[in-house]
């Protein structure tokens, strides 16, 4: 499995037996896991499978009810049994960086939930040492620039070294939200969550070493929604590769 979607297909394919009749299940987002929502669907259709699913973004949700997933709010469940959702990156204590999606506030409050959390990933998403991919920051759009600034001198005193940049899809056009309006430049126009949130990169190159101190101090500043550190979440992840797909598990 050398292509990447294959590598994708399979991880995705795979975490599907973790999901058994009666539970209750969060469907993540992204395109590794857009594989799982697809072959619960399939299991539903075929074999009779009962679950019902929670999604963690508008694109999710739209993707499961096109598969024939019955689903609900979470508020109206006591909790759910599993979620399992893709990862921008992991290391070797399964702490992910997630939220290249743009979904990251929605997929913590749906981890938090749950009692087991599955991660779905291709090789690539493998690191030592989190950070290379940009981390992201849900803000309110809200005083942006002041969270922006104040997240600067927060990553400056602890030596994080990297640009900040606000998030952008590549359709151009301006964005108003929440009475702000932004407007596009040659990288296009504001990408907007689907709480109406704006997000922050941030590229600090490989040099997470302390993601829940980081966490912490992120979440300290008013301004922010979310960060897309998920730490201590993580139960196993079914990671494809060239080889096939292994299951890690966390001891
Ligand atoms: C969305 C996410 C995704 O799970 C993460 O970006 C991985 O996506 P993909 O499987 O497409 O690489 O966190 O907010």
């Amino acid at each position: 499995m050398s292509d990447v979607e294959a590598q994708k297909e399979a991880a995705g394919i795979a975490a599907c037996e973790v999901v058994k009749t009666g539970m209750n299940v969060g469907l993540g987002t992204g395109s590794t896991v857009k594989y799982t929502v697809i072959e619960l669907g399939r299991r539903i259709a075929e074999e009779g499978l009962e679950i019902i699913g929670v999604p963690t973004s508008i694109a999710t949700e739209k993707l499961a009810l096109e598969v024939g997933i019955p689903l609900a709010d979470l508020g109206d469940l006591e909790g759910l049994d599993v979620v399992i959702d893709g990862t921008d990156e992991f290391d070797g204590d399964f702490q992910l960086i997630k939220g290249g999606g743009g979904a990251l506030l929605r997929e913590k409050i749906v981890a938090q939930a749950s009692a087991s959390m599955i991660v779905v990933a291709d090789g690539r998403k493998k690191v030592n040492t989190l950070g290379e991919f940009p981390l992201p920051i849900e803000i309110t759009p809200f005083s942006w620039v002041e969270t922006k600034r104040q997240l600067s001198i927060l990553f400056a005193t602890e030596g994080f070294i990297g640009d900040i940049t606000l998030r952008r899809k590549k359709e151009l056009g301006t964005v108003s939200c929440d009475g702000v309006e932004f407007p596009a430049n040659e990288k296009g126009g504001v990408f907007v969550t689907d709480n109406g949130n704006v997000i922050l990169d941030c590229h600090f190159g490989a040099s997470i070493v302390d993601p829940i101190g980081l966490e912490t101090a992120i979440l300290s500043k008013a301004g922010v929604a979310q960060v897309g550190l998920f730490n201590n979440m993580c139960d196993a992840v079914y990671l494809a590769d060239p080889a096939g797909v292994q299951i890690l598990r966390k001891n």
